[in-house]
C-alpha cells in the first residue's frame, strides 16, 4: 500500500473504497468531532482521499488542511468541494520522516494507517504527533484486529458465502500466519493492517497521548459476507474510534 496504490485506485475510489461516514449510522465520528470543534481552531484530515468528511470539517472549524498521499485523490477533493473556501489541500507522505505538516488543533485520521509496513507506520505515528498540539486532540479509527477475527471465525464455522478456500489458503499459510500475528489481514487480498485496542492504547501512549474510551463504529454484516444469514445480527462487525489528548 505505497503511494502507488492510492494513486492508482483515486479514479474509481468510490466504488473501491468503503464509505466510513456513510455507514456510521450512529454518527459517533461525527459527534466526536464536532465535540472537539470550534470556529477559532485549526483541523488536520490526515489521510482526506477525496474529501468525503470535508463538509463536516470545513463549516465548524477556522482552518482545515485536507493531507494525503495521492495527488491524483486530492485534485478529485479539490473539483469536488470548491465551495469550502477554507480547505488547504498538502500533498503529504506522513510515512515520510521528513515531512513537513501544519500544527494543528485537531487531527481527525479516518483509516489511513493501514499500510503493512512496521517501518511506514511507526513514521506515521510519530508524524501524528508532530502535527497536534499540545492539548490538541487527535480522533483516529482503525480497522479492528478482534473484527477481523471474528469475521474469520465465522466464515471458518459457517462459511455464509461459500467461499471455497475458506479464510486459510493452503499453499499461502505460512505467509497468511505471519501476516496475521502482525495484525495484517487481507482485505481484497491486499495485506491491511488490523490493530487491536490495547495496542493501539500503547502505541498513541508512546507517542504522548492520552487516549480516551475506545467506540465501535458499527457495520451490517453485509459489508463483511456477500449473504450474510438471517441469525447474524449482533455482535456487528467493527471498526475502532479513540478520541485521545496530545499531552
Ligand atoms: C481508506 S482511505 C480513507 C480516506 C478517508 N479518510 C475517508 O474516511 O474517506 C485511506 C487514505 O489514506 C491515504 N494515505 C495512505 N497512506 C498515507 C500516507 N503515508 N500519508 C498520507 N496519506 C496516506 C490514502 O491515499 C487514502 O486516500
Amino acid at each position: 500500500m505505497d503511494r502507488k496504490y492510492w494513486e492508482k485506485i483515486a479514479p474509481e475510489y468510490n466504488e473501491e473504497i468503503f464509505d466510513v461516514l456513510k455507514n456510521d449510522s450512529k454518527g459517533l465520528i461525527v459527534s466526536a468531532i464536532r465535540s472537539t470543534a470550534s470556529p477559532n481552531k485549526t483541523a488536520i484530515d490526515i489521510g482526506c482521499a477525496i474529501g468525503k468528511w470535508l463538509p463536516v470539517l470545513s463549516p465548524i472549524f477556522k482552518k482545515v488542511h485536507a493531507v494525503d498521499i495521492s495527488a491524483e485523490n486530492l485534485e478529485i477533493a479539490k473539483k469536488l468541494y470548491p465551495q469550502l473556501r477554507n480547505v488547504e489541500y498538502d500533498r503529504i507522505d506522513m510515512s515520510d520522516p521528513k515531512a513537513k505538516m501544519p500544527l494543528c488543533d485537531v487531527g481527525v485520521c479516518i483509516n489511513a494507517i493501514l499500510t503493512d509496513s512496521l517501518k511506514k507506520r511507526n513514521v506515521f505515528f510519530t508524524n501524528l504527533k508532530k502535527c497536534i498540539k499540545k492539548n490538541g486532540h487527535l480522533i483516529l479509527v482503525i480497522p479492528s484486529l478482534e473484527s477481523s477475527m471474528l469475521t474469520s471465525i465465522i466464515r471458518m464455522r459457517w462459511n455464509p458465502d461459500k467461499d471455497a478456500n475458506g479464510v486459510i489458503k493452503k499453499n499461502k499459510s505460512s505467509f497468511q500466519l505471519k501476516n496475521i500475528l502482525q495484525g495484517n489481514a487481507e482485505i481484497d487480498n491486499v495485506p491491511t493492517k488490523h490493530y487491536l485496542k490495547e495496542e493501539l492504547q500503547l502505541l498513541l501512549g508512546k507517542e504522548g497521548f492520552k487516549t480516551g474510551d475506545f467506540q465501535k463504529i458499527e457495520y451490517n454484516w453485509n459489508t463483511e459476507f456477500l449473504n450474510p444469514p438471517k441469525w447474524l445480527t449482533e455482535p456487528k462487525p467493527w471498526d475502532w474510534m479513540v478520541m485521545a489528548k496530545k499531552l
